[in-house]
């Protein structure tokens, strides 16, 4: 292993996406998984299926309790409505210049961090790699994608050569902000409607009434992000549409989110449109509804069940 050249990475945020990249950055750099508090195994078996392949990797963990030493690298990879809370739960064991790498869905959630954390050099991250858990440990790493990583305010650590190293196709990007709009915009369109109508990303092609609902909610998106100042080349339709054909056979992480019962990632997603709305007197009925629509499912839900582990 070839650890010389990097300081101890902790991840926050268990999930399947953020085991996939902790597995990779483990062969590279010195790892080690941040659980909830409680007891835990001091190392992580875990599985990890990828296109012909099934490895098996051994990732050291501990609650934030049993933390041995100050986290200063950090990646996120928690659910937005957890970012801020996981992050305080880490209290002093956290160096208050820690350089951070937000992996969140949405806007909002960076946001709230940069502001409750000033010294933080803080990064943030889009990522198309998709990933699936089938057993607690084991994780399909379904889609090899691309990460996008650019700094939030004045941060100086490398994590693009890290993720490169670790195996990841990775980009830096000038303006993170406009990427994560970007992913937003696609993941308000596809994400609610699939959760809804528990169809896989492809149907909102091949359903007429669901290929309106796409076409209505982008018209509405294009106006809210266009208005807070983001322009880009494609609609929101027409680039939700295209990222719905070439996942076609996916379930989109909201809608798995659903079906286990899990709280839904919205309100940095469409309620964030929501909130340009508001702020800017702007109407967005589709957006609304939907919101109403997810609102409903979320209170249905069992409350124990939440985020990554
Ligand atoms: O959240 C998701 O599931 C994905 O970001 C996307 C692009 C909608 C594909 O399923």
């Amino acid at each position: 292993m070839q650890h010389a050249r990097w300081p101890v990475i902790h991840l926050l945020g268990a999930g399947s996406l953020g085991l996939v990249i902790a597995a990779g950055i483990h062969r590279v750099a010195p790892l080690h998984l941040i659980r909830r508090p409680g007891h835990w195994p001091a190392v992580l078996d875990l599985e990890l299926v990828g296109d012909d392949s099934a490895l098996t990797c051994r990732l050291p963990q501990s609650g934030a309790d049993q933390l041995s030493e100050p986290v200063t690298h950090l990646i996120l990879c928690t659910k937005s409505y957890d970012a801020l809370a996981a992050l305080d739960a880490l209290g002093q064991r956290l160096d208050p210049g820690a350089k951070l790498l937000l992996m969140q869905n949405g806007m909002g959630s960076q946001a709230r961090v940069l502001q409750r954390f000033p010294q933080a050099r803080i990064s943030a991250a889009t990522t198309t790699e998709g990933a699936y858990r089938t057993a607690p440990h084991r994780v399909v790493h379904a889609a090899r994608g691309i990460t996008r990583i650019g700094a939030l305010n004045q941060s100086d650590f490398d994590w693009v050569s890290l993720f490169r190293q670790a195996g990841y196709q990775t980009e830096p990007v000038d303006d993170i902000r406009w990427h994560l709009a970007d992913k937003l915009r696609v993941n308000a369109l596809i994400n609610p409607l699939t959760a809804i109508h528990r169809c896989l990303n492809g149907e909102l092609l091949d359903r007429p009434a669901l290929r309106q609902a796409l076409e209505q909610l982008g018209a509405e998106a294009d106006t809210l992000l266009e208005a807070e100042g983001f322009r880009f080349p494609t609609t929101a339709a027409r680039q939700a549409a295209a990222v719905a054909r070439s996942t076609a056979r996916n379930r989109s992480s909201m809608l798995q989110d659903v079906t286990a019962g899990r709280r839904i990632e919205a309100a940095d997603i469409t309620g964030y449109l929501l909130d340009i709305a508001q702020r800017r007197g702007l109407p967005a009925p589709c957006h609304q509804a939907l919101y109403a629509r997810l609102r409903q499912l979320d209170s249905a839900r069992k409350p124990d069940q939440t985020g990554s582990g």
